[in-house]
């Protein structure tokens, strides 16, 4: 769809202004205005994600976490986010259950509710609160919250965001999280839109306390899952393991895409070939497999997508490793890729720098980039 192509866009601008500045000297007066390309091209990105987590579409890895540990992990980014005045409290409950969710997609709910608390203390100093529980939800309250699609009874782990702010009055309750409401003069109404939008598709609920003049408390549950064996090891196990390697497949049907991302590659010392679909990739690794180290694999392509080429390729090698790279996508499709040996995931538009980062931890330290 038309997000698709958008994202393909913003990943050419992204990564070529990205390029570029890698290859510049630091006193070139054009330095500037590259950044600020880079800049932009990050908050169109911001806002393609905000409009697409309304409209549900766009869950891609989903995982067991801890979502104090996410919280915990963003400490640093979250104490920039908020205004100078405010004083920013964690309360963590231990030991909680996890949740099954996109990791990526949590973040965003944190920032934007952090965002809001934020702006809701305006000038004045204040304190936001952060804090995370598991609780055990009746029918009665359930029904109390919003999104309430009859949600099964049971515990549910929740993520709190007070704020000693403005408060909301019933008018602007009743519409907070309608698209594009937003009593702010530069605000575009989407942060809460989106955080539903999210919630929707975890199948959790949303309880807002909010008065006018007494603050707001807004509480995210989400389903508590339980942990399996192995969801916590899973992680050291991929960066430890040892990879002297170099080559991969770069697999996507955008041709600025497959430009932009092999001139990365071969920045950071790896060996590219690319292909324009599925069925293309699966013919190269039938015939140059035994040299390629790892295969990054749009989701969402003509002839044959992602998913299917990556059920392909594990059919020549059971352990192929596979990054799988999307914008966003229609379906729900990568739940089913959780546990399947996925290596990795990155989202378009990406940096150097995060592309370094998703396939470092799969060539391990000896990686060529380092
Ligand atoms: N913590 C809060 N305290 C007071 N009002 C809030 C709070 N959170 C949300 N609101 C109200 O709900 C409206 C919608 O919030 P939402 O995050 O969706 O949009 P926005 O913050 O106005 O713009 P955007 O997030 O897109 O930049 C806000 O404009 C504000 O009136
Ligand atoms: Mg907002």
């Amino acid at each position: 769809g038309i997000a698709h192509d958008f994202n393909n866009i913003l990943m050419a601008i992204l990564g070529n202004a990205d390029l570029a500045l890698l290859n510049l000297s630091p006193a070139s007066p054009v330095r500037h205005n590259l950044e600020e390309i880079t800049r932009a091209s990050q908050r169109a990105a911001d806002l393609c994600r905000q409009m697409l987590a309304y409209s549900g579409k766009g869950r891609f890895v989903v995982g067991r976490h801890d979502v104090s540990e996410i919280v915990r992990e963003m400490a640093q980014m979250l104490g920039i986010s908020v205004s100078k005045k405010a004083s920013l409290r964690y309360s963590f409950a231990a030991e909680l259950p996890p949740v099954e969710v996109d990791v990526t997609q949590l973040r965003q709910i944190i920032m934007n509710l952090i965002t809001n608390a934020s702006e809701a203390l305006g000038d004045g100093s204040g304190v936001i609160t952060i804090t995370t529980g598991v609780m055990e939800c009746d029918r009665a309250y359930l029904t109390a919250t919003y999104l309430d699609d009859n949600l099964p009874e049971g515990n549910y782990v929740y993520l709190e965001v007070s704020d000693t702010g403005s408060g909301m009055d019933a008018e602007t309750r009743s519409r907070l999280f309608d698209p594009f409401f937003t009593t702010k003069f530069t605000g575009r109404g989407l942060g809460l839109a989106a955080v539903l939008g999210i919630v929707r598709g975890h199948k959790g609920a949303i309880m807002v306390y909010s008065e006018l003049g007494q603050g707001t408390t807004i509480k995210v549950l989400l389903p508590a899952a339980h942990w399996k064996p192995g969801d916590r090891e899973s992680k050291s196990e991929t960066s430890t393991s040892p990879r002297i390697g170099g080559t991969l497949l770069l697999v996507d049907d955008d041709p600025y895409v497959r430009d932009v991302g092999s001139q990365m590659l071969t920045l950071m010392g790896y060996q590219v070939i690319t292909a324009a679909n599925g069925r293309a990739a699966v013919e190269i690794f039938q015939s140059e497999g035994s040299k390629i180290d790892c295969v990054i694999l749009d989701l969402t392509m003509p002839e044959m997508g992602g998913e299917e080429a990556f059920r392909e390729l594990r059919r020549l090698r059971s352990d192929v490793r596979a990054i799988l790279s999307s914008g966003y996508n229609e379906q729900d499709v990568t739940q089913r890729f959780v546990g399947k040996g996925l290596a990795g995931f990155i989202q378009k538009p990406y940096t150097v720098a995060k592309l370094r980062e998703v396939v470092g931890r799969i060539f391990g330290p000896q990686s060529p980039s380092q």
